[in-house]
């Protein structure tokens, strides 16, 4: 697959395994991961106006403002070609944001990928979930556990459990997938780009059932 013009966006509830698999993507095809989780992470971090205004909203599972995002991800986009957008968009505003944007760039995506999976697997995923802070891989103690337990296989520091992933903030953040950014698979669905994947599926499964529609939409574009 040439990765040339690429973009994605990955689609899903906390815990479906969208950074999962833009990470094995972006390892296996060089198309670019865009985490806003991640990207918002470092900005907490670091103590930045855009960190400060958004940990409350983090901390308490709720969504970060549209307009902070719209912005953040207007110069996170120009000037490049192919990406994965994981975790953006998550509300139909943002979505209209992005079809603008695109629109304005010429760059048209190749399609939205949607992850579905069940709230058991879900709670599972996150409450298990380890997390290299200065990287954003994962791993899960029960169903992807690192080499060494507590150490990153690839970059070798501590992994830690993210805050928002207790069971309290799990509740919330499904609670607002389920209000805000479930209605993104209505508004996708008009536009012929959604392409649905079983992520319940284990995670190399799940890699091959991407890449194969992935595949065969890239095709189909060029024939
Ligand atoms: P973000 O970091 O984007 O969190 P999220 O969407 O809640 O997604 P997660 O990272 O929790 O899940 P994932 O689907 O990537 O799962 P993963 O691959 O890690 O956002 C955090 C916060 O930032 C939001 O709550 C919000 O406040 C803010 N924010 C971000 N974007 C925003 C936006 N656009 N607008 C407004 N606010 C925004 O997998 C989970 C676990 O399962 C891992 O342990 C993994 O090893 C395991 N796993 C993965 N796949 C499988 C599999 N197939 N089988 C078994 N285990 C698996």
């Amino acid at each position: 697959m040439s990765q040339a013009g690429v973009r994605l966006v990955f689609l899903g509830a906390p815990g479906a395994g969208k950074g999962t698999q833009a990470k094995a993507f972006q390892e296996k095809f060089s198309v670019p991961q865009i985490s806003t989780g991640d990207i918002l992470r470092t900005n907490v971090a670091k103590g930045t106006p855009l960190g400060l205004k958004a940990k409350s909203f983090m901390d308490a599972g709720d969504l970060v403002p549209d307009d902070l995002i719209i912005a953040m991800m207007e110069s996170e986009l120009g000037g490049r070609d192919s990406y994965i957008l994981d975790g953006f968009p998550r509300t139909v505003a943002q979505a209209e944001a992005l079809d603008a944007l695109l629109t304005r760039l010429g760059h048209p995506l190749t399609a939205v990928v949607q992850f579905d999976c069940d709230r058991e697997a879900l709670i599972a995923r996150l409450t298990g979930r380890w997390t290299n802070p200065r990287t954003g891989r994962t791993y899960h103690s029960e169903f992807n556990p690192p080499r060494v337990a507590g150490i990153d296989d690839d970059a070798g520091g501590p992994i830690v459990q993210r805050k928002d992933d207790s069971r309290e903030v799990v509740a919330e953040r499904l609670a607002t997938y389920d209000e805000k950014t479930a209605p993104l698979v209505a508004y996708y669905e008009g536009t012929g780009l959604l392409v649905r994947i079983d992520a319940l599926k284990p995670i190399d499964e799940v890699t091959a059932e991407i890449f194969a529609a992935i595949e065969a939409r890239t095709k189909a574009v060029r024939t």
